[in-house]
């Protein structure tokens, strides 16, 4: 099988990429929609919507272009079909399912939150083995045990926000614009940490469940009562600690109970600093080896869609090109058991 187009619009990022038959990745290009949801504060989906359509074909095109390609050299088209905002994801299908019919290449459909599993395992093979991945993002926020490939069994989910979700409404009570993740993990280096003590929620509740919401209005009644801009990094690095003890904790109690001695990270949260840091450093303690996916392909990108795609070829998936959009699909054991999308 040759080169690979994927396609992805799940939430907020326009993104298309290269891949070739090694995983390796040839292009990915993302364009995000920042300036556009800034001012609301979140993500507005139809808005969402009309940015994705007005940008995509001007995506996949530089895509095609840095990988140094044309259409005519690509052998498959990939997209997420079952994970997102209906109208956004409704644009990635329809415009690779253009693609795949007129160039009469096969159209393969891939699940949002399985590429971001997959976007660690095509940077480490070992991975293709039985492991336990965190997938912690804005719109998703799972403990999954990767029993093999397509073979999914989800063993601790948030109850309320996403772990994302928190750093984003944490930012913005500290001014920063939205998402705000990267900038109050970029404050809380020039903070400390034990400044505050915020709650760890479920830390000690014997599940692997998370649950983020009871930490905001803590942090927010902090943050309302600082005179100045200047005690923010102490606010930021101790809600960072707080997130990130938990998400460490949870995540080997998952593989210590499971007996499994292989664990990755993936999703936007995985960029973060001192989740890159204390997961190795204490899984280490316990013999645990860690794989952290390379940030760019973290947050949502295209290459995990085609890399996935690329693995799904291999195995002799078959092209569908009447695919719908299914933005709640869910992932699970062949038997399918867990719907990304909601909270419970
Ligand atoms: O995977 P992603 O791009 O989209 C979803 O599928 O949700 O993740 C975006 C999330 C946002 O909430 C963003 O604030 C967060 O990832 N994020 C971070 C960092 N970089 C991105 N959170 C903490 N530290 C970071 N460095
Ligand atoms: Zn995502």
């Amino acid at each position: 099988m040759g080169l690979v187009l994927g396609i992805e619009t799940a939430c907020d990022d326009t993104a298309a990429a290269v891949v070739d038959a090694d995983f390796n990745v040839r292009s990915s290009v993302v364009w995000g929609q920042k300036q556009t949801h800034e001012a609301f504060n979140g993500v507005v989906p139809e808005l969402a919507a009309r940015r994705h359509a007005e940008v995509i074909m001007k995506v996949v095109e530089q895509a095609l272009d840095e990988a140094g390609v044309g259409l005519s050299d690509i052998s498959a088209v990939a997209c997420n079909n079952q994970h997102g905002l209906i109208r956004s994801v409704v644009v990635g299908v329809s415009t690779a399912r253009g693609l795949a019919v007129s160039q009469g290449l096969p159209l393969i459909p891939v699940h949002h939150v399985e590429a971001h599993i997959f976007s660690a395992i095509m940077t480490n093979p070992d991975l293709f083995n039985e492991h336990i991945c965190l997938a912690v993002a804005g719109g998703h926020n799972a403990l999954i045990h990767v029993h093999g490939m397509g073979d999914y069994e989800v063993i601790g989910r948030t109850l309320d926000d996403s772990a994302g979700e928190a750093f984003d409404k944490v930012g913005s009570y500290l001014g920063l614009p939205f998402p705000a993740g990267a900038q109050v993990d970029a404050l809380a280096r020039r903070g400390n940490p034990r400044a505050y003590a915020f709650p760890r929620p479920k830390l000690k509740d014997g599940t692997l469940n998370f649950s983020f919401s009871g930490l905001k209005t803590p942090v927010r009644m902090v943050a309302e009562k600082l005179q100045s801009q200047g005690g923010a990094p102490d606010v930021a690095a101790s809600f960072e600690r707080a997130v990130v003890d938990v998400l460490v904790a949870k995540t080997l109690a998952a593989a210590e109970q499971r007996g499994v001695t292989r664990v990755s990270v993936a999703g936007g949260v995985a960029c973060n600093t001192l989740l890159r840091e204390e997961l190795p450093r204490e899984a280490a303690q316990r013999g645990i080896a860690v794989t952290l996916t390379p940030p760019k392909l973290c947050t949502d990108n295209a290459a995990m869609v085609a890399g996935l795609a690329q693995y799904k070829l291999r195995e002799g998936a078959q092209s569908t090109l009447d695919l719908d959009a299914t933005p709640n699909a869910p992932l699970g054991r062949r038997g399918a058991n867990y719907r990304p999308n909601q909270a419970g």
